[in-house]
């Protein structure tokens, strides 16, 4: 049986007072009921040290939205896996659709990032999906399959296992626009085919995989309640604590 797993993807929003607040609300929410999900919590940069302190003795996990491949050197703006590390990321969020359109960043360099983030002890949540104009022309398993086998090139069965995916088509990230239950579930269920092409049975059972794109608490547990899909990863919905709480409680 896979845990449920309810990630929040905070992006460019939240400065440091506004992080207080939220994750002050969600540990509220959160300690009233407990949950048996995984709660992980992605806010900016300048938030992860005060979120770190403020999360720990409980059951939310810290993650960061994005990491460079190198560990340090002349890359003005980056950040690097250690540095997350020492500021009490247990997670990473990777290949993010507005990662790879907005600042062009190619499989291989995902890939890359994938395999640091690995050898330093952080867990990545590996994103992937395709657009609307891949999914109108009939391209979506092709494009999934691409991103997925160029993004685990040379990761092994066990570093695998710590991978979390996230399959989130890109037509439907900010825009209201829902994957409908039975859309993402079959293709949910060609990652897990796929997972199981290139590793084993094993791991595709045990394999993590999210949905994201317009999560909402109206459509969370129908979402949720499909098979393969084992949880979400939320933008705009959990930047409210109460529509964040509302998902962690419907599944
Ligand atoms: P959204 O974002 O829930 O606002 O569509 C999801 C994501 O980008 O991870």
């Amino acid at each position: 049986m896979r845990r449920k797993v309810i990630a929040g993807n905070w992006k460019m929003n939240n400065d440091l007072s506004g992080s207080i607040s939220l994750i002050s609300a969600i540990k509220n929410g959160l300690s009233e009921k407990g949950t048996d999900n995984l709660v992980i919590i992605a806010p900016p940069y300048t938030s992860l040290e005060t979120a770190c302190a403020l999360i720990k003795d409980t059951e939310i996990k810290l993650s960061a939205q994005n990491m460079h491949f190198e560990e340090s050197g002349a890359f003005t703006g980056e950040i690097s896996a250690g540095m997350l590390k020492s500021a009490g990321c247990e997670y990473v969020i990777l290949g993010h659709s507005e990662r790879r359109t907005i600042f062009s960043e190619t499989d291989e360099i995902i890939n890359k990032k994938l395999k640091k983030a690995l050898s330093s002890e952080l867990l990545p949540i590996f994103c992937i999906g395709e657009t609307l104009e891949e999914r109108e022309s009939g391209k979506t398993n092709s494009i999934v399959e691409r991103q997925i086998s160029s993004g685990l090139d040379g990761i092994s069965e066990s570093d695998f296992n710590k991978i979390i995916i996230a399959y989130e088509p890109v037509w439907a990230i900010g825009t209201g626009k829902t994957a409908t239950p039975d859309q993402a579930q079959e293709v949910h269920k060609f990652i897990r085919n796929l997972i199981e092409k290139i590793y084993s049975k094993n791991s595709a059972e045990k394999c993590i995989i999210l949905y994201g794109g317009s999560v909402k608490p109206d459509n969370s547990a129908e979402l949720l309640s499909q098979n393969d899909i084992d949880g979400a990863l939320v933008g705009g919905a959990c930047l409210k604590s109460y529509s964040f709480l509302e998902i962690i409680y419907s599944v």
